[in-house]
């Protein structure tokens, strides 16, 4: 599996030191409220995991199943929701987390839901997000890092189900389309 990697983008070390951070920020915004978190699955399990351990506050933390990539590396643009089932939001602050903002609808679309659905405030957390303009008007409130406008994979992120066991953040070999 490591053969397929042409370079680390992020390693391990640099992803741990930066979640300390985040999850400061984090336990700073929320100091003593109960705090609904939606973690965008699959992307999203292996930051939210490690994110989530390091805040100290009582979460009610919920998984939602999303897809726009539909297994290649170009967003198909169009955000299926493969759960129909939300948590119960009204009237709760939530945290959303993702693995990567890209074009930025994954995020636009379920912000938009959970403010529907009555959420009082949502904030949005990503791990990376990349470097360009977004298709969509949003913006993360925490980013652990910019990155250039390549496909990555590892640390949750995966091409075609495959990598993301991978403890970094990394550029496959091969150019994939
Ligand atoms: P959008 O375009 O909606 O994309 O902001 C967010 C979702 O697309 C996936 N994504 C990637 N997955 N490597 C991946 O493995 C990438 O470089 C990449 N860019 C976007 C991801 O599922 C994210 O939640």
């Amino acid at each position: 599996m490591e053969d397929d990697i042409d370079r680390v983008l992020v390693d391990e070390q640099v992803i741990h030191k930066r979640l300390d951070v985040m999850a400061k920020e984090i336990r700073q915004d929320f100091p003593g409220e109960v705090l609904v978190v939606v973690v965008l699955l699959k992307g999203a399990f292996v930051f939210a995991a490690d994110l989530l351990r390091r805040v100290p506050r009582m979460l009610e933390i919920e998984c939602v199943n999303v897809a726009s990539y539909h297994g290649g590396t170009e967003s198909s643009g169009v955000v299926s929701f493969l759960d129909h089932k939300l948590p119960e939001v009204k009237g709760r602050k939530v945290l959303l987390l993702d693995d990567i903002l890209d074009t930025g609808r994954t995020l636009k679309a379920v912000v938009d839901r959970l403010l529907e659905e009555g959420a009082t405030e949502v904030k949005t957390g990503v791990l990376l997000a990349k470097d360009k303009p977004h298709a969509e008007d949003v913006a993360a409130d925490y980013v652990g890092f910019y990155i250039a406008d390549e496909f990555v994979v590892g640390y949750g992120l995966d091409y075609q189900g495959r990598y993301r066991n991978l403890p970094y953040v990394g550029v496959l070999k091969t150019p994939v389309s």
